[in-house]
């Protein structure tokens, strides 16, 4: 997978319909939070991303049966003879999610023992949110070298105030939560939808769990929680790209399924660039006809409702194109904009205001080169850009978009995108025969 490069060039306008997959900000947390029951649990709309992948090898390795069947995205993981409460450093550095399996274990064993988990190039992704809180819930955290030793005998149900919504730390704590006695209330909870996801799969394992505005998480302790069987909701990242990669390339869209529910603010920056959104019944279901002629939006992103940070660079790709300028604004991760060098590279107008915070002027033409992808979202703007570039884009780091999108490329490339994931990195962008037709090396 670190041997491969997904060519893209420049593309006819993408026309068609397309499904959506689970999304992998749902269904990693879903999966460590089976580790609440003692049993088998049905998952479906489930991604075959590396990051699910990896998930499912470390619920192996604490004991897990646990089985995938492609054709019909279902996963079955039975965790009754899960017996191990610790996640080796390999995989920790692997996903630094599995950082998500803390809540679970230490409310299933009373401990967990985990590595650090890295930092990666977005920011340093601490966890001080998460361990602060387990303490003040009863855990008793010890720290030698990179390991965490965790463990919790008498749990205080506490009041439990966030500095900062972040995702992780409140899916943590409520999984924790889930089985400490009495009741939980987490102030200033990220309520993402992949988090409103977590909840209605834990309340399916019988948990007492409400959200109360604003922005209050409830939830009272029960003394077991079961299997359940669930959907995985629609990706709301995966529908981004699509409708930017569509809108990039002044096409038409039908996404039947897409989560228009969770989507607000970046749908309607859309129809701010002159696209004609259309909704669903039911806030379910978006069309996109794009204009010729998109006008450049400003944006900053920020937690749930707030525009996505996982779509700015995205989002970003698309001003580079637009006529006008657009102030973008990164607040949630502090470095957060590794892709704007490459995007540079390909001839897009970005000045940086201070490390989070740039101005895009649209440019006439994007030229295809070869550029690295420097993590998930990154490596979709890339692939955006590429879309409208002139001759062919090379973009290496390929093992990021197969992290966080399922063969995104092969969906893309049936809405009439030419891109193509390919073995080897070292061929020249000029050498059109790798991507036109003489597949010796090209897989599909
Ligand atoms: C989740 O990461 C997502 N990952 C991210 O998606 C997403 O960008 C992020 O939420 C924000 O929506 C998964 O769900 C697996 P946070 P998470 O805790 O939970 C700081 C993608 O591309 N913070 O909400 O790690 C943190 O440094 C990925 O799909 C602390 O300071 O995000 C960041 O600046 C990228 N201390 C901010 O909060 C902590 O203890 C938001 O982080 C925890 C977080």
């Amino acid at each position: 997978m670190h041997n491969q490069s997904l060519l893209i060039a420049q593309s006819p306008p993408l026309e068609g319909t397309a499904e959506l997959t689970g999304a992998k900000n749902a269904v990693l947390v879903i999966m460590a939070s089976l580790i609440l029951t003692k049993g088998k649990s049905i998952l479906s709309n489930v991604p075959f991303s590396s990051d699910v992948r990896n998930v499912m090898t470390l619920l192996q390795n604490l004991g897990a049966e646990v089985k995938y069947a492609p054709d019909l995205q279902t996963l079955c993981v039975d965790t009754s003879p899960i017996n191990d409460w610790r996640v080796n450093h390999e995989m920790m550095k692997r996903m630094r999610a599995s950082i998500l399996v803390m809540g679970p274990l230490l409310a299933r064993f009373g401990q967990a023992e985990i590595a650090l988990p890295g930092g990666c190039v977005i920011g340093s992704r601490p966890i001080d949110l998460h361990l602060r809180n387990f303490v003040k819930m009863g855990v008793r955290i010890i720290e030698s070298g990179d390991t965490l030793s965790a463990s919790v005998t008498r749990f205080n149900a506490k009041k439990i105030i966030l500095d900062y919504p972040s995702v992780g730390a409140t899916e943590n704590i409520m999984m924790l939560a889930t089985c400490a006695p009495g009741t939980t209330k987490i102030i200033n909870a990220a309520l993402e939808p992949e988090v409103l996801d977590l909840i209605k799969v834990l309340k399916k394992m019988g948990a007492h769990i409400q959200v109360v505005a604003p922005a209050t998480i409830e939830i009272e302790g029960v003394k077991e929680l079961k299997p359940i069987e669930h959907a995985i909701i629609n990706d709301r990242l995966e529908a981004g790209a699509l409708l930017l990669a569509t809108a990039i390339t002044g096409g038409n869209i039908v996404l039947p399924q897409a989560p228009a529910f969770a989507m607000d603010v970046f749908l309607q920056k859309l129809q701010q660039m002159g696209h004609k959104v259309e909704v669903g019944d039911n806030d379910v279901g978006v069309t996109l006809r794009a204009t010729k002629d998109p006008k450049a939006v400003s944006f900053k992103t920020g937690p749930h409702p707030q525009f996505p940070t996982d779509l700015q660079a995205p989002m970003m790709a698309a001003q580079c194109v637009a006529d006008g300028t657009s102030v973008i604004e990164e607040t949630v991760f502090e470095n957060r904009l590794m892709h704007v060098r490459e995007l540079q590279k390909m001839g897009a107008e970005v000045k940086v205001i201070h490390d989070q915070k740039v101005v895009v002027t649209g440019v006439e033409q994007l030229y295809g080169t070869s550029v690295i992808a420097s993590d998930i979202r990154a490596s979709c703007a890339l692939m955006l850009a590429g879309l409208v570039a002139q001759g062919t884009t090379i973009m290496t780091g390929v093992h990021h978009w197969q992290r966080g999108y399922d063969a995104l490329e092969k969906k893309l490339k049936i809405l009439g995108a030419q891109v193509k994931m390919v073995d080897g990195q070292n061929f020249s962008v000029q050498d059109k025969r790798l991507f036109f037709g003489y597949e010796s090396s090209v897989k599909d």
